[in-house]
């Protein structure tokens, strides 16, 4: 349990301004949330403007690698040429890339490419084919603050069915998108995703999910896409999480390579995509930080 703060002591977020013209209000709204039963945000997940700030500044870099990613991806390209550029366009920054010795994670960008669902390594031996789909998944520490967005890329001649994966993956974070704004459930956000998908047959990966970034890499929230709404963490202004679905053709089934301890292939063999977005809670609705 906090310490009580007084009213005209300085406001737990660090603005610099009295309590009671600061955050009391709102975590009076909260607590009465809380008492009704829900889940709800503890201080430290909650940024304040000079932080959020910094975050923004992170994913800029963040989405300078993947445009600059989108820009020379092509067949024949081996998915380490695609660390490589992530490795360049953070040192022109002075960023480090997130993902490299991150629990062991050996290179600077995951890159998971048909049935690979997430956490794909780049390798020179893993070349790029005619028909190919890649999730390109990547997250920029700068200045100590993180980002984290990723994005579909189709290589040359991709068959219908596996474009319109694609398309309704890229989709579902949108519609998510539109649930986000404060004292809405992230349940609102998870169902939008999940009706989306489900609509069109596919499935969603229940075992791994988005979740908190900006101060850390990950913090509180983990967020699923199989929630209903109403229910799951209170959103509040100040929030920062992904939207980043994973979506599987055939089944939601998946298993862990066990030679890398690492890459997350489908359980079926079926195609999987995933997009991801960094989102902002704002005091009228939401803001994209990073895509
Ligand atoms: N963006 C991925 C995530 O949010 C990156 C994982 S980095 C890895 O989990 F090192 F864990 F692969
Ligand atoms: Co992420």
């Amino acid at each position: 349990m906090a310490k009580k703060i007084g009213r005209n002591d300085p406001c737990w977020c660090g603005s610099g301004k009295k309590y009671k013209v600061c955050h009391e209000e709102f975590d009076r709204k909260i607590e009465t949330i809380k008492n009704q039963g829900h889940i709800v945000p503890t201080r430290n997940i909650i940024k304040n403007a000079e932080q959020i700030q910094k975050i923004r500044e992170s994913a800029k870099v963040n989405i300078e690698c993947l445009d600059v990613v989108a820009d020379k991806i092509c067949i024949g390209m081996s998915t380490e040429d695609i660390n490589d550029i992530i490795n360049e366009v953070c040192k022109k920054y002075g960023a480090i890339p997130a993902p490299l010795n991150y629990q062991g994670f050996p290179k600077s960008v995951c890159t998971s490419i048909n049935d690979a669902v997430c956490h794909g390594i780049p390798s020179k031996d893993e070349i790029l084919a005619d028909g190919d789909i890649i999730n390109v998944d990547c997250s920029t520490i700068l200045d100590g603050y993180f980002s984290d967005s990723s994005r579909m890329f189709m290589l040359g001649n991709v068959s219908e069915e596996n474009k319109k994966l694609v398309e309704v993956v890229r989709e579902s974070c949108y519609k998510g998108l539109e649930e986000v704004k404060p004292w809405g459930f992230l349940g609102d956000m998870g169902q939008a995703v999940h009706d989306h998908v489900t609509a069109h047959g596919y499935s969603v990966v229940r075992e791994i999910g988005g979740h908190g970034v900006g101060i850390e890499f990950h913090e509180d929230p983990w967020v699923s896409y199989c929630t209903k709404r109403g229910t799951d963490m209170l959103m509040v202004p100040g929030m920062i999480f992904t939207i980043e679905p994973m979506v599987n053709i055939g089944g939601p089934e998946v298993f862990v390579d066990a030679d890398n301890d690492w890459t997350v292939y489908t359980e079926d063999g079926s195609m999987s995509a995933q997009w991801e977005l960094q989102v902002l809670v704002t005091e009228d609705g939401h803001e994209i930080i990073s895509y």
